[in-house]
C-alpha cells in the first residue's frame, strides 16, 4: 500500500467519517489491503464485499486467506459451492460467495451461525442474507475505476472496526 493512500485513510480516519474511500490502483494494491486487513481479522468477525462481478471481491479474499495462512493456497470462487472453508489459526476462514443463494435461510444448512459465532467470515453477495445479515460486520464494497486494472474501496468500520482501521494507518 503506498503513503499516499496511508495518508488518504488516516486523514479521513480524523475527520470521523464512518466511510472510509481508497483508491486501488491495480491488483497488487488490492492484495495487500487485504492483507492489511487479514493481519487484523479475529474469530467471530465479519466482512462483507459488495460490488458488480468482476470488480475484485474474490481477488480480495484470496488475499486475505494466503495472507493468514498458506501463501500458495488455491483459493477457487465458491461460486456453485457457496462456501469454503480454510483451517486457519486462530480460526478458519469462512468463504462464501452468495450469488446463487436462493433463500437466506438456505444458509443455516451451510453452518453460517457456527462461522458467525467461531469462524472469519469472507461474504460475496451479502445482499442475499437480506436480514439474516448480522449489523455488526466490516463492510467492504468495490467499484471499477477509470482504467482497467483501477478499483476504488470503501470501507464502512461499523463500530468493530474503526479502531482497527486506524491501526492500519498508524502501522505503515
Ligand atoms: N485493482 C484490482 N483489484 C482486483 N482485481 C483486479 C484489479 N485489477 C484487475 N483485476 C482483475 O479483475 C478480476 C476480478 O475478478 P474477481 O476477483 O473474480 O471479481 P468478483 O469476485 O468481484 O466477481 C480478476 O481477473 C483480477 O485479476
Ligand atoms: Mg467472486
Amino acid at each position: 500500500m503506498t503513503q499516499r493512500m496511508l495518508r488518504l485513510i488516516v486523514v479521513k480516519l480524523y475527520n470521523a467519517s464512518a466511510m472510509i474511500v481508497v483508491d486501488l490502483p491495480d491488483e497488487t494494491a488490492t492484495a495487500a489491503l487485504a492483507a492489511r486487513i487479514s493481519a487484523l481479522a479475529q474469530p467471530a468477525d465479519i466482512i462483507t464485499l459488495k460490488g458488480d462481478l468482476g470488480t475484485g471481491k474474490t481477488t480480495f479474499a484470496r488475499a486475505f486467506i494466503r495472507a493468514r495462512g498458506n501463501p500458495e493456497e488455491e483459493v477457487p470462487s465458491p461460486t456453485f459451492t457457496l462456501l469454503q472453508i480454510y483451517e486457519c489459526d486462530p480460526a478458519p476462514i469462512w468463504h462464501f460467495d452468495l450469488y446463487r443463494l436462493l433463500s437466506p435461510e438456505d444458509t443455516w444448512e451451510l453452518g453460517i451461525e457456527d462461522a458467525f459465532s467461531a469462524g472469519i467470515s469472507l461474504i460475496e453477495w451479502p445482499e442475499r442474507l437480506g436480514l439474516l445479515l448480522p449489523e455488526r460486520r466490516l463492510e467492504i464494497a468495490l467499484a471499477f475505476g477509470d482504467r482497467p486494472d483501477a478499483r476504488q474501496v470503501s470501507l464502512d468500520p461499523g463500530t468493530g472496526w474503526q479502531a482497527r482501521l486506524a491501526a492500519i494507518a498508524v502501522d505503515a
